[in-house]
């Protein structure tokens, strides 16, 4: 029995200690979110953040992760919202609308990395350079190819992000005035 704390819950699973996190979120806890790609820490299809940083789910064995908080794209909107300073949690975060804006969807399977791996990124710096953008999300391979694609919504969520910071910056302005 190992206890892990996922998506702000704690929970006692029964896998023995050497399992995948991956195995244990689709298998055991019936998550859709992560999902299994090439099983090799090669393609992000199974990321989650583990105490904010993105990590390969299908190689981490549970038993590094004890008290350690997980967050899979379930719980992605909370972790957006408290690290956001948010009054409420949203429906979806920017990454998520910028990603249907722009269109980017196809098949889909590799999004949740891609959502994990952007939201780590944003959330650490909210005005990334093409440069940034691209060296993050090396690594999380799209067997669709809408790089092009994601590197717009990825831009476009940063936009979104800061608009907001700047509207929140404008009203607490406007209230010491
Ligand atoms: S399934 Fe984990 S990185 Fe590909
Ligand atoms: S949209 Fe199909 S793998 Fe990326």
């Amino acid at each position: 029995m190992t206890s892990l704390t996922i998506n702000g819950v704690s929970i006692d699973v029964e896998a023995d200690s050497d399992t995948p996190l991956l195995y244990v979120l689709t298998d055991e806890l019936l998550l859709q979110g992560p999902r299994f790609g090439c099983g090799l820490a090669q393609c992000g299809s199974c990321s989650v953040l583990v105490d904010g940083i993105e990590t390969r789910a299908c190689v981490t064995p549970i038993a590094t992760l004890k008290d350690k908080s997980i967050t899979t794209l379930e719980g992605i909107t909370a972790y957006y919202a408290a690290k956001s300073g948010l009054a409420s949690i949203p429906q979806s975060t920017p990454v998520q609308d910028a990603l249907v804006a722009e269109q980017a969807l196809q098949c889909g399977y590799c999004y949740n990395g891609m959502i994990i791996k952007a939201t780590e990124l944003l959330l650490n710096n909210p005005d990334p350079s093409d440069a940034e953008i691209r060296s993050a999300m090396n690594g999380h391979l799209c067997r669709c190819g809408t790089y092009p694609k994601i590197i717009s919504a990825i831009k476009k969520a940063s936009l979104m992000i800061r608009v907001a910071q700047q509207g929140e910056d404008d009203t607490i302005t406007e209230g010491l005035a």
